[in-house]
């Protein structure tokens, strides 16, 4: 009898320290990635220019990558302006599909870590959001004359409501980047070619909630839900703790059942 209650206690024991640990686990960008070969470039250039570290260290963030195709026009640029522009990939909240779609009205500016920097100037540290009438949803700098004209493919990896990782169409970049970045000579010489491929997947940003992606399928928010919790953010991982404590509560209440 002595034997089974202690077997009881260890089990709850492990189910109580697999849950505390997985509430710590902190996301790594680079990990997320990696897991994406289509990604390798923008992921090699976020471990280049040390983003990638100042992603990890953030607790809400959302990630725009593009796949290695597009990220060549990124590759192409002088290293200091790399960093500008990948920076300016990467919002300073967490937004999904979910989110993005219940933004009011439709369109937003979003705050970029190009702005956190503090090396943004004028507009540049910031997005423009905006979902058109066909609910295509396009991001662009929000610098006066930038174009919205990156769309949002899919959902790449989230771990609700920390860490997003959305493809989009093609790299975002404010032209005042362009134009510094080319070395003061050559005028637009460092503006981003639009890239015009064919893009493998059907752009629709529904059918990136889709079931192919397990890790978002748990994630969508209810609409209003603007504010992240603890509760909340810890969703995907502790469905998994409560299912192994379920379980062993249920194991308990038959041993002890057995013992009485
Ligand atoms: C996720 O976000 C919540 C709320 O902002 C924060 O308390 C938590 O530490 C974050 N988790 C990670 C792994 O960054
Ligand atoms: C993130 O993952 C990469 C690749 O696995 C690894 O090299 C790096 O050290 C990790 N970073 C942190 C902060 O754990």
């Amino acid at each position: 009898m002595a034997s089974i209650t202690a077997a009881a206690a260890v089990l709850l024991l492990l189910t109580l320290s697999t849950s505390a640990t997985a509430s710590k686990v902190k996301f790594n960008v680079t990990e997320m990635l990696s897991e994406f070969p289509e990604f390798s470039t923008f992921n090699n250039l976020l471990s280049q220019t040390k983003l990638a570290d100042e992603i990890n260290q953030r607790q809400t963030i959302t990630v725009l990558v593009v796949d290695n195709g597009a990220a060549g026009a990124i590759t192409s640029l002088p290293a200091d302006t790399q960093k500008k522009v990948l920076a300016t990939q990467v919002i300073l909240d967490y937004y999904d599909p979910v989110k993005l779609d219940g933004i009011k009205d439709k369109a937003a500016q979003l705050t970029t870590l190009f702005q956190a920097s503090g090396g943004a100037t004028g507009q540049s540290g910031f997005l423009n959001y905006k979902e058109g009438a066909d609910d295509q949803m396009a991001f662009g700098s929000a610098e006066p004359g930038a174009p919205l004209a990156s769309k949002l493919v899919k959902v790449v990896a989230s771990r609700p409501y920390n860490i997003s990782v959305m493809q989009i169409s093609a790299p975002i970049a404010p032209p005042s980047i362009g134009k510094s970045g080319g070395g003061g000579g050559g005028k637009g010489g460092a503006h981003l070619p639009p890239p015009r491929r064919k893009m493998p997947q059907e752009p629709s940003p529904v059918a990136a909630e889709g079931p192919s992606n397990e890790e978002d399928s748990a994630a969508s928010p209810p609409a209003e839900s603007e504010k992240s919790t603890d509760a909340t953010a810890d969703a995907p991982t502790s469905a998994g703790s409560r299912e192994v404590a379920a379980a062993s509560v249920g194991l308990i209440g038959l041993i002890m059942w057995m013992i009485i």
